[in-house]
């Protein structure tokens, strides 16, 4: 394509950016089509059918009171598993523990029990005391790549050590994850962990990079603007 070639260097950047920022809005949709499914397609007819149950169990209490009592330990279960299906739908909106611990602690506490798993890989996190409320948004993907990154040290980086270093500073988030392990290779192939990192940073405007340290290891950098000041 000579005619694609020749544009100015602007007119490509702006088509990149469009492009990305399409593939940004596909895929939010796509989790809102998984949401929707399960919510739906799962848990509604989960429910429906409880109902009808719970129905049946009515009519028989009287005339054959062990199958209603039957019915009645089935629907137990069922409630048991909804239950179960709305926590992981409601966590993959927003984890819970964000609201239980907020931010720091939270990933400080994922980096605990990995440091509980036996393994030699030892994570060690530093922040502030003071760090600022930050935007859900802004929360969640932080968490979100923090958690990605600490899972590929510990499945990739065959590490010692791995530091967390949180910030937030000027109005941004910063978040840097460094381990001594074998080092990112310049060309790996990008799975979806570091995908979704990408596009976690980028859909509120910030950013993120993985580098191969000098001393060795692998840093990943994220910085997404918070818009708060600190
Ligand atoms: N800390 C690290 N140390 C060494 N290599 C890493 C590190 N983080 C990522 N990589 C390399 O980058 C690749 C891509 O990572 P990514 O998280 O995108 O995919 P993945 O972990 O292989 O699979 P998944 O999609 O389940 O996350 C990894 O397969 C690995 O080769
Ligand atoms: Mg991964």
């Amino acid at each position: 394509m000579a005619a694609f070639e020749t544009q100015p260097h602007g007119d490509r950047e702006t088509a990149d950016l469009q492009r990305s920022r399409e593939r940004l809005v596909s895929n939010r949709e796509e989790e809102r089509r998984r949401l929707r499914r399960d919510l739906h397609d799962d848990l509604g007819p989960t429910i429906a059918g409880m109902a009808f149950t719970l129905d049946a169990a009515r009519n028989l209490i009287e005339s054959d009171p062990k199958e209603a009592g039957r019915m009645i330990e089935k629907l137990r279960k069922e409630a048991q598993e909804a239950v179960g299906d709305i926590r992981r739908v409601a966590h993959e909106l927003r984890p819970a523990a964000l609201d239980e611990l907020g931010f720091v602690p939270a990933l400080r506490s994922y980096a605990e029990r990995m440091n509980a798993d036996g393994d030699r890989l030892r994570v060690r996190v530093e922040a502030p005391e003071q760090f600022g409320e930050l935007p859900a948004a802004a929360e969640v993907a932080g968490f979100r790549i923090g958690l990605e990154a600490l899972a590929n040290v510990a499945r990739h980086a065959n590490a010692h050590t791995c530091l967390v270093e949180l910030t937030h500073r000027r109005r941004e988030l910063r978040i840097e994850v460094a381990d001594d392990g074998v080092g990112v290779e310049a060309g790996h192939e990008a799975g979806n962990g570091l995908a979704s990192m990408h596009e976690l940073a980028a859909e509120l405007g910030g950013r993120m990079e993985v580098t191969r340290r000098k001393g060795g290891g692998t840093q990943v950098i994220a910085v997404i603007p918070t818009g708060v000041e600190t």
